[in-house]
């Protein structure tokens, strides 16, 4: 029995390290196939060292490009390696076009492939996410969902009862195993914002906000605005700060606490001490659901609507002024109540191998009668 997990960009390694640590647990013996989408050591490496994920047995080093190149290039060279390894299924996780490109060449020959966090939607296809999910969706053998508005999605997709599984929120489970070492970083300190001082952190990365230049002037503009009234830390993503130079935009920057990317551990520590946090992110929508601590959405909307219902998330839409108006009543209003989504609780991944037992057995009992 073999199962080959896939991960390519920085959101997937938080969502594959309980799985891989699992799978171990469970003696299911597995590979690691790393595509490369992402590949400076503050975007990869990093995170192997901090979540004690093993160094991925193949590297496919696509790099950057046009969607279109990088599906094509992860297409092309993900093939001979399912043809050479045969796995029993492939893993893929979240929505990203290695997520996509990798289910694509796994059904085509055949192999089944298991989704994590399945079923998400923004119901906006001007996303290249939206379409990479509505594609690795309708592929994929075993869904694995993390929040009940999955479940809602797939059912009305027409998608059948049997391959869907509601497990939870893997991401989670890595925030909730290292909740307490990255209480002991000593980023604040090092970054000028220690204990005490109130702070708003920013993430800005996708398409949509900064690969429009006006759209990111405006938006810098607006936090050098709130910079003037407490410190604004922004680890930047490469993008993000390839467009800010390529636009001349580095004065705006300025007034913020800028770093490279951060690790996770750092950027944990400093999310859970934030007053707010303003992000386009998907992934830190729901952690600072689970940290109890205010986040403003920069987007019309998300594909993760838990964030919202149950915690601390607020869409506050894309126009700069209206995110500052959100970032003032977030720094001087009442705090927003939040509860845990249903199955947020570190056992997401436990949940999700016993499936894949389960399932990896009957197919191979059924082989056997064969
Ligand atoms: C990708 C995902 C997005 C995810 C994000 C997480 C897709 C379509 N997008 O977006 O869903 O939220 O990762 O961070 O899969 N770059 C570097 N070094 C790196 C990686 C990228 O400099 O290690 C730069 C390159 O200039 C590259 C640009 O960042 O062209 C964008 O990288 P890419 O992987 O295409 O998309 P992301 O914006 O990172
Ligand atoms: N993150 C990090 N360092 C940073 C910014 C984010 O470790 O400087 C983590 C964050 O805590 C979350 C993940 O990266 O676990 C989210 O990834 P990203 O925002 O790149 O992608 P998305 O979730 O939007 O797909």
């Amino acid at each position: 029995m073999l199962v080959l997990n896939v991960v390519g960009a920085r959101p997937n390694f938080m969502k594959i390290a309980p799985v891989v640590e699992a799978m171990r647990a469970a003696g299911l013996p597995q590979y690691l196939v790393h595509t490369g989408q992402h590949y400076d050591e503050k975007m990869s490496s990093l995170f192997f060292e901090e979540l004690g994920i093993p160094a991925p047995d193949i590297n496919l080093e696509v790099g950057s490009g046009s969607q279109a190149v990088q599906t094509a290039e992860v297409l092309r060279r993900f093939e001979p390696v399912v043809l050479e390894m045969r796995p029993d299924m492939v893993v893929v996780v979240g929505d990203v076009n290695s997520t996509m490109a990798c289910t694509l060449v796994a059904v085509k020959l055949g192999i089944p492939v298991a989704h994590i966090e399945a079923g998400l939607r923004s119901f906006d296809r001007s996303m290249p996410e939206e379409i990479n999910r509505l594609v690795t969706d309708s592929l994929s053998n075993l869904l694995f969902v993390s929040e009940s508005s999955g479940l809602d999605n797939l059912r009305s997709e027409g998608v059948p009862d049997e391959k869907v599984h509601f497990v939870g929120n893997v991401m989670i489970d890595t925030l909730l195993r290292h909740r307490e070492s990255a209480n002991r970083s000593d980023v604040r300190a090092r970054l000028g914002v220690d204990s005490g001082r109130c702070y708003a952190l920013v993430t800005l990365h996708r398409p949509s906000n900064v690969d429009n230049l006006p759209k990111l002037a405006g938006l810098l503009r607006a936090l050098d605005e709130l910079a003037r009234e407490l410190p604004v830390v922004f680890p930047i993503h490469p993008r993000t700060r390839k467009n800010a130079i390529e636009a001349g935009l580095e004065p705006e920057l300025g007034r913020l606490v800028t770093t490279d990317p951060l690790g996770y551990l750092e950027f944990l520590n400093l999310m859970s001490n934030a007053q707010v946090v303003i992000t386009d992110s998907g992934g830190v929508q729901e952690e600072t659901t689970v940290l109890g601590v205010p986040c403003l959405t920069v987007r019309e909307n998300t594909e993760r609507p838990a964030t919202i219902a149950c915690g601390t998330n607020r869409l506050v839409g894309t126009d700069p002024d209206a995110m500052l108006r959100a970032a003032r009543e977030a720094l001087h209003g009442p705090r927003p109540e939040s509860r845990l989504p249903a199955l947020w609780d570190g056992k997401a991944a436990r949940r999700i191998v016993d499936v894949l037992m389960r399932t990896l057995c009957t197919d191979y009992a059924h082989a056997a009668a064969r």
